[in-house]
């Protein structure tokens, strides 16, 4: 009996880390995407993001890498509802095009009605293989995502492929996790592995109790490009 009891809470426990803990990741892509599927509709009550915040801390940096030009074209991969077009398109400062991508339809429904704006365009796609040339972008952004895709140095390599040359990468790190072997890694494995897909310039800073903020340059611009600002 002691070992049917000690059996079920192994079971219980391996269940809760791999659907809940660590969303799925470690079941594969369909599994993630099938989980954000499920929370699409209470994803922002969860999150309960600061739009003011969102303002200050994610479209005004990115805006202010380019003034003054602000005629920009932006990729925001792994969008989920919408969280970094919302801040962009609030901005009064921003006058370009942002696409949102996501493998979630119902990530990408939530973000469609939420945010309605002609400078705004919603793609469903996987992060491994975007449907965009090479040097598409001004801009490429992935918050709070990279963990849960399959081979991060991949993704990375993909999102550098369609960033202009002197483009801004921004994407996070998550930190604070120990159930998440092989997803999370240190600032300078972080680094090691943009600098390997190109990127320079390499910034990285506090941001959320379970993120870092990361800001890179895309390799082989003009010269005369800005250095990535210190926030
Ligand atoms: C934690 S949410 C982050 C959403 C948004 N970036 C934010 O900061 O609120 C992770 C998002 O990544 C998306 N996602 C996960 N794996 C993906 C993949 N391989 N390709 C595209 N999107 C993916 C999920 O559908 C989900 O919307």
């Amino acid at each position: 009996m002691i070992w049917l009891i000690v059996g079920l809470v192994i079971i219980g426990f391996l269940i809760w880390w791999l659907i809940f803990e660590t969303e799925g990741v470690y079941l594969g892509r369909r599994v993630v995407i099938w989980l954000y599927d499920i929370y699409a509709q209470r994803y922002d009550r969860i999150k309960n993001f600061d739009p003011v915040y969102e303002r200050e801390l994610l479209a005004a940096p990115i805006l202010g890498y380019f003034a003054p030009f602000n005629t920009l074209n932006i990729l925001d991969v792994a969008t989920g509802t919408g969280r970094l077009p919302l801040a962009l398109v609030e901005h009064p400062a921003f006058n370009g095009k942002i696409i949102g991508l996501d493998l979630s339809r119902n990530m990408l429904a939530v973000a469609a009605n939420k945010v309605k704006d002609d400078r705004v365009a919603w793609v469903h796609s996987p992060a491994e293989t975007l449907p965009f040339k090479d040097d598409s972008f001004d801009a490429v952004t992935c918050l709070e995502a990279l963990e849960f895709m399959g081979d991060t140095q991949q993704v990375i390599c993909e999102l550098v492929r369609v960033l202009r040359p002197g483009g801004l990468l921004l994407v996070t790190l998550r930190i604070n996790t120990r159930w998440m072997p092989g997803k999370t890694h240190t600032q300078q494995a972080f680094v090691t592995m943009l600098e390997a897909c190109g990127i320079g310039h390499v910034t990285i800073e506090p941001w959320q109790v379970d993120y870092h903020r990361v800001w890179g340059m895309k390799e082989g611009g003009d010269s005369q490009e800005p250095p990535i600002p210190q926030f």
